[in-house]
């Protein structure tokens, strides 16, 4: 993602509908799509693997009016860059407008007839820290395009592709679909268990007693699009190292734990860890979904902690920053789990709170990051959410009156 000229913040959705109406219009509809935390199941979701995240009620918010015949025209309000393009001749540019411009080429590819539309874009999700604005800025734009091109409903899993189709071919990021899927199907209360070979997914109920906290380091690594290429690219090694021997494996989702530990010796030391983090990780996420099912608090602790660990040591996609936050975490009041959040090399931790105490969960562990690392971070409590969908004023209250799904 590129730097954006402002900051993201807090926004309600009336103050966008405020400043979107000033740039397009009293006609401008409005559409959101929700970042997300993913509570475990990292770099799993590109390895056919399983994935358990949570929308949250951080949006990115796009607001939309019909424009000339055939364009797309592109604002935003963290971005000085502005857009506009023929939607028959859609090519990757340079910055944020690859989001877009890339989600229009892919819901034309599955074959959704755009008409010309005019977008402004504003995002309270902090671009970077690992909590998938870029998902949110696809599916919201997406929504918005479908909206404007009256082809509403559509098919959710059409928007996750589209916008899977605008990482790939515009952004260059080689992602998988987690981001986009629960941008578009997220459900509030509920974490989705989603399993990405066989696209199969289940809410599972998030505890009543639980908050979740995000803590962001502040620290965004310029190389991370690159590392998580190459992770990507270490993970295909193993598969073909896998398949030498078991012909069947398809992706590293295939190879079971007996298999990874019969068949590893010869494999490099980095693809063999890497190989480990994901087989391991996959165990841990089935294990979560019983944890949080039997209420095992204690449990899931500890998956999250083993999760951390693999990332940290076998997948190497954590942070000096990233270790010392859930470190503090783990000494604070109210603590049941934690770990990195997200793609890693900075970022985010998620973690489960007792509600009573999150206050003082709050005060503790940035006095702690803040004595360690010197850098005041920022705390949030967020609350789980929808997916993406259309806004309107229903007496004076913005309600979502279409759901992405
Ligand atoms: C990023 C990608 C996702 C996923 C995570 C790591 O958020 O967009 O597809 O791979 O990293 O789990």
């Amino acid at each position: 993602m590129p730097e954006p000229s402002r900051q993201a913040q807090l926004l309600s959705s009336s103050v966008f509908r405020r400043q979107a109406c000033d740039k397009l219009g009293p006609e401008c509809r409005l559409f959101r799509a929700p970042g997300r935390v993913n509570l475990i199941g990292e770099h799993t979701d590109y390895n056919q693997g399983l994935v358990m995240p949570v929308a949250i009620n951080r949006y990115t918010y796009a607001g939309a009016v019909p424009a000339r015949a055939g364009e797309i025209h592109l604002e935003s309000r963290e971005f000085e860059d502005i857009y506009t393009a023929k939607l028959e001749m859609l090519q990757p540019e340079k910055g944020w407008g690859n989001y877009l411009l890339g989600m229009a080429a892919g819901l034309q590819q599955r074959g959704y007839k755009l008409r010309g539309t005019r977008l402004y874009v504003q995002s309270e999700i902090p671009f970077g820290a690992g909590l998938s604005s870029s998902a949110a800025l696809e599916i919201s734009s997406g929504l918005a395009m479908l909206g404007i091109a009256q082809t509403w409903p559509h098919q959710g899993m059409d928007m996750v592709w589209a916008a899977h189709f605008a990482e790939h071919h515009f952004v260059g990021a080689l992602t998988g679909i987690m981001d986009q899927f629960i941008a578009t199907f997220g459900r509030k209360e509920h974490a989705l268990m989603l399993d990405c070979r066989s696209l199969e997914w289940e809410p599972v109920p998030l505890p009543a007693e639980c908050e979740l906290v995000i803590c962001n380091t502040g620290v965004r690594h310029a190389l991370a699009a690159s590392a998580y290429n190459q992770r990507r690219h270490e993970c295909q090694l193993g598969v073909e190292h896998f398949q030498r021997r078991l012909p069947e494996v398809q992706s590293l989702r295939d190879v079971t734990w007996n298999d990874f530990l019969r068949w590893q010796t010869d494999l490099p030391d980095a693809v063999m860890r890497r190989c480990r983090h994901i087989i391991s990780e996959n165990r841990r996420v089935e294990e979560a979904r019983r944890a949080f099912q039997q209420h095992d608090l204690s449990r899931l602790s500890e998956l999250f902690s083993a999760s951390h660990r693999s990332l940290r040591d076998d997948y190497e996609v954590s942070c000096p920053e990233l270790d010392a936050m859930v470190e503090a975490a783990a000494q604070a009041p109210g603590f049941i789990a934690g770990r990195m959040t997200g793609g890693g090399f900075g970022g985010c931790t998620v973690n489960l709170v007792y509600r009573a105490q999150v206050s003082r969960f709050i005060a503790s562990v940035s006095a702690a990051y803040r004595s360690q690392m010197n850098h005041i971070p920022e705390i949030w409590a967020v609350e789980s959410a929808d997916g993406g969908g259309e806004l309107a004023l229903v007496n004076d209250q913005e309600l979502l009156i279409r759901a992405a799904t």
